[in-house]
């Protein structure tokens, strides 16, 4: 079992589109490289509704197997937990069943796996970083000086733990006045991967569109290895 490449994807603003982008980017990849999608937001996964999985994983020798959806591999802790049910866990069982997604999954070979990170930089972050070796962090935002506040606090947490920035992602969800901070991204060395706009397909996600902003970036991601 060999995964090449592991990014993150996340922000610690929640509904910027994390999981929406993870998504699209993974349709984009999954064209002509293997990719998995890791859902870490145990609270409030995502991923199973986007790709419209209804089965839990199967188990073999005591590991889940992802389940294989579009050319994708996923696990989502909305496949193993009974669908609408809440998972009200303290922190320490929030780390242990991140360590235990992360840890008893049976991914095979993977050229990438993507990570659709919960909101918050609390404990979730610490875990995966601590169980997993990321090798890169998008960032998601919208242009919005609440997104843009929460965004610079990801990156100070990013900056200590070493992690590295592949680049930002703008999310233009609402059509509305832009307030993107450049010169923030310009004086911390964060490159502009991309802009999505609003976009009815991903707002009903369309699981065989693949939009054109994903495509690039997904060949930015791949001309960066
Ligand atoms: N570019 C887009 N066009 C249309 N709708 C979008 C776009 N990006 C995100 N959305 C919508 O915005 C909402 C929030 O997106 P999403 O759930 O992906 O964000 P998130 O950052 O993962 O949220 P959370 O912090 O709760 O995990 C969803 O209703 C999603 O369908
Ligand atoms: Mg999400």
């Amino acid at each position: 079992m060999a995964i090449k490449r592991i990014i993150a994807i996340g922000s610690a603003k929640g509904g910027v589109g994390k999981s929406s982008i993870t998504a699209s980017i993974a349709l984009s990849l999954s064209k002509h490289t293997s990719v998995g999608i890791l859902d870490a937001d145990i609270y409030g996964p995502n991923q199973h509704i986007l790709f419209n999985i209804n089965k839990k994983p199967k188990i073999s020798k005591k590991l889940f197997n992802p389940i294989n959806k579009n050319k994708i591999k996923i696990i989502s802790m909305g496949n193993i937990l009974n669908n609408d049910k809440a998972a009200i866990w303290r922190g320490p069982m929030l780390s242990g069943a991140i360590k235990k997604l992360i840890n008893s999954t049976n991914w095979g070979d993977l050229d990438y796996l993507l990570i659709d990170m919960p909101p918050g930089t609390g404990d979730a972050y610490l875990t995966i970083f601590n169980e997993l070796k990321i090798d890169d962090f998008i960032l998601i935002t919208n242009p919005n000086k609440l997104a843009m506040s929460d965004l610079k606090r990801t990156v100070s947490m990013l900056k200590k733990l070493k992690i590295n920035i592949l680049g930002y992602i703008n999310n233009i969800i609402f059509d509305t006045k832009i307030d993107i901070q450049d010169e923030y991204f310009e004086s911390n060395n964060i490159k502009h991967l991309g802009t999505f706009q609003f976009d009815n397909k991903i707002y009903n996600f369309d699981l065989k569109y693949i939009s054109k902003i994903s495509n690039l970036i997904s060949d930015k991601i791949l001309s960066s290895t």
